[in-house]
């Protein structure tokens, strides 16, 4: 059984139920293209919930990986997501607990993004997570985050973003981040994680289930030459005209 667990729920707001397009803003875009950053402090900015979706794919590839699982269809994979105990959220932060395990810290280290671009290929593992995505964010205006939120996830949300940038922009800032976390980012060269960054950029847009593409309906913006808090302005300003044109209340 997985658990869904929200401590905060500060926008809930019954009026929100009456109207036809779900609560959510779908934020999604390949990796470092800044997604996480903006919807993290749009989140904030609006007083709504923060859902990483990549934190679960991460946590599921990390376990799976530490049980000595095939990342493959079949009996096992089965077995292992009907016994899955999984909690998302503690007191507003983005906390990961599976099977008991806190692994919010581990599931940042480099070698994850990759057990994460694995499993996120099984539909198994797609569709387990994809009902505890719906739960998790259960009618209130929350800020979703990930690959597919917009196309497979919340197709109905009220706003909708695809956030992007150039394949060198978004590996220095990878590059980056993973200096600044002082994890084994410390000893990559800049030319690796570029080289790491295509291949997941290849793997998330070239998998049959889900694939990373833009919504139809979704704002485009491409972040490689703006800084954070113009695109946050943006964003706050295009997600308020979305919301009063489909009736959503924001907190
Ligand atoms: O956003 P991230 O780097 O933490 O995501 C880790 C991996 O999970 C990434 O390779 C793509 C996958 N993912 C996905 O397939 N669908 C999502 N909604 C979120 C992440």
């Amino acid at each position: 059984m997985s658990k869904c667990q929200i401590d905060a729920n500060p926008s809930y707001d019954k009026r929100n139920f009456m109207t036809a397009k779900k609560t959510v803003i779908a934020i999604d875009g390949p990796s470092g293209s800044g997604k996480s950053t903006l919807a993290k402090r749009l989140a904030e900015a609006l007083g709504v919930l923060y859902i990483d979706t990549g934190a679960m794919f991460r946590a599921l590839g990390l376990e799976m990986h530490e049980l000595g699982l095939s990342y493959n269809e079949g009996p096992q994979l089965n077995e292992f997501l009907n016994s899955l105990s999984l909690i998302y959220g503690r007191g507003g932060e983005t906390y990961l607990e599976i099977n008991q395990k806190n692994v919010t810290e581990r599931i940042r280290e480099h070698h994850v993004s990759k057990l994460a671009s694995q499993v996120s290929k099984l539909p198994s593992v797609r569709r387990y997570l994809l009902q505890f995505q719906r739960e998790l964010a259960h009618g209130q205006v929350c800020v979703m985050e990930g690959r597919d939120i917009g196309t497979v996830v919340f197709p109905d949300a009220f706003t909708k973003f695809f956030i992007s940038a150039s394949v060198e922009e978004r590996a220095k800032r990878r590059w980056e981040q993973l200096k600044a976390q002082n994890s084994q980012g410390a000893t990559l060269e800049l030319a690796q994680v570029l080289v790491d960054v295509q291949k997941r950029d290849e793997s998330d847009m070239g998998r049959e289930e889900a694939p990373l593409i833009q919504a139809e309906d979704a704002h485009y913006i491409d972040t490689s030459s703006m800084d954070l808090s113009e695109v946050l302005a943006r964003v706050v300003e295009m997600v308020k005209v979305d919301a009063q044109k489909a009736g959503v209340s924001l907190p």
